[in-house]
């Protein structure tokens, strides 16, 4: 993308001449407000977000690096710690009951820091570059991990219902070997991996465990509760050493808040970073940043403490009904297959034939009216994150879909390109 370059203005705008210019900013970005985003934004709804912003604004000015300094930042920090380890399983007897951890910006940074805490750990018992194996499936911060640390990354393939190739997995295992990952959920299909076998894998070889709950930690526990998921994927399961859980997707917070836990204080504490070696005295951080935003983990408090045990289960339950109704259509009509076996509210979906329908076309027209879904290969499909925002355009949505693939007809696309993320 162009972005014409804005100048540092001689003499600074007005603050209504800056707040102008925002707005303008904003004309040609996605309006997500209308439902129309599957994915990037969680939207709990116009009264929500007015929450979200309020709380913000009141922690603008803070630094998230000194708790001593912001007791309230510790406080805000632990509590959402603590509520997210209570919803992974951390209240029972099986978890060993000292499940610990820490607040980090995102998924991503969950993951980075799971994977240096692996990467430590193998290290303390002398192995100098270590491995972690996961499925193609799971999310590319394991490949950025990869990159940054000096961690070899071992991808294997899935079976066909897209979950993680469990021989595969097994066969990938040597003595570099730190760390075995399962997806609950993954995020291209949606599906969980076998979580118990998984763990009972990486357990019987004394290697640790990582279970990525980024999209599903704020999701499956309520799901669970619904009657909707059946299969163990948290703390509970035996081998699970630490698991992911973003508060900014399904815990329907401002970006910029999740929570990465592990099953022992002494597995967490190689996450803490420590030195005296440079003249600005002791310093200590558990995150990828120094200095951080206090903002999203005010928003993220505010977020789950107004929603609460009962909100929580109201927004997954309205999510889960919308997405399985898109589910069904597309199980329903005979130019579509699904991809996998989604276990939630995150899936994707494909041309059954694809000499017959280039579901990539399909996504032009879709995006001409104003739908945002993502494009994904390996096969070509169309994914989405159906969230509370969607609830209300799902009818509209299968509409437009089904329009859509009648006007596209055999017509294909020259563009194969995919969107999952684009930076500048
Ligand atoms: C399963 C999974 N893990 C990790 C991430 C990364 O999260 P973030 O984009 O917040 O860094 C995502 C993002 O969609 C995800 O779906």
């Amino acid at each position: 993308m162009d972005f014409p370059s804005a100048p540092l203005p001689k003499a600074g705008l007005s603050h209504q001449e800056v707040l102008d210019r925002l707005a303008a900013l904003k004309t040609n970005d996605k309006q997500w407000e209308e439902g129309k985003v599957f994915g990037l934004v969680y939207d709990a709804g116009k009264a929500h977000h007015e929450l979200l912003r309020d709380a913000m604004a009141l922690f603008e000015a803070e630094n998230g690096l000194n708790v001593l300094a912001f007791p309230s930042i510790g406080q805000m920090s632990h509590d959402l710690v603590r509520i997210t380890a209570s919803l992974l399983g951390a209240d029972d007897p099986r978890s060993g009951g000292a499940v610990t951890g820490f607040l980090t910006s995102g998924g991503t940074e969950s993951l980075l820091q799971a994977s240096i805490v692996a990467r430590d750990h193998a290290r303390a018992r002398g192995i100098a570059r270590p491995t972690i194996v996961c499925a193609t499936s799971a999310h590319a911060a394991f490949t950025k991990a990869a990159g940054l640390f000096d961690i070899e990354v071992i991808r294997v393939p899935v079976g066909e219902d897209y979950r993680v190739d469990l021989a595969a997995m097994e066969a990938a295992i040597d003595e570099r070997t730190a760390m075995l990952v399962a997806s609950a959920v993954s995020y291209p299909q949606g599906v969980i991996d076998d979580v118990t076998a998984i763990a009972a894998l990486a357990e019987s070889k004394g290697l640790l465990c990582h279970v990525d709950g980024c999209m599903g930690g704020y999701f499956l526990p309520f799901l669970t509760e619904l009657g909707n998921c059946h299969v163990p994927f948290d703390f509970t399961v035996s081998g699970v050493t630490s698991m992911s859980a973003d508060l900014h997707k399904y815990g329907y917070a401002s970006k910029g808040a999740s929570v990465v836990l592990y099953r022992t204080p002494a597995l967490a504490r190689h996450q803490v970073f420590m030195t005296e070696d440079w003249l600005g005295g002791f310093y200590a951080s558990t995150t990828m940043a120094g200095t951080k935003p206090a903002g999203p983990i005010a928003a993220a408090w505010a977020s789950v403490m107004h929603l609460g045990h009962d909100g929580l289960l109201q927004l997954t339950r309205n999510t889960y009904v919308a997405a399985r109704k898109i589910i069904d259509a597309v199980n329903a009509h005979p130019k579509l297959q699904l991809r996998g076996e989604p276990a939630m509210s995150v899936f994707a979906f494909g041309a059954a034939n694809e000499a017959e329908l280039d579901i990539f076309a399909v996504s032009e027209v879709l995006s001409r009216s104003g739908w945002h879904v993502d494009r994904q290969r390996h096969p070509d499909s169309l994914h989405l994150t159906v969230h509370a925002g969607s609830v209300k355009a799902t009818d509209a949505f299968l509409a437009d879909l089904h329009a859509a693939i009648e006007e596209v007809g055999t017509r294909r696309t020259e563009d194969r390109s995919t969107t999952y993320a684009t930076g500048d």
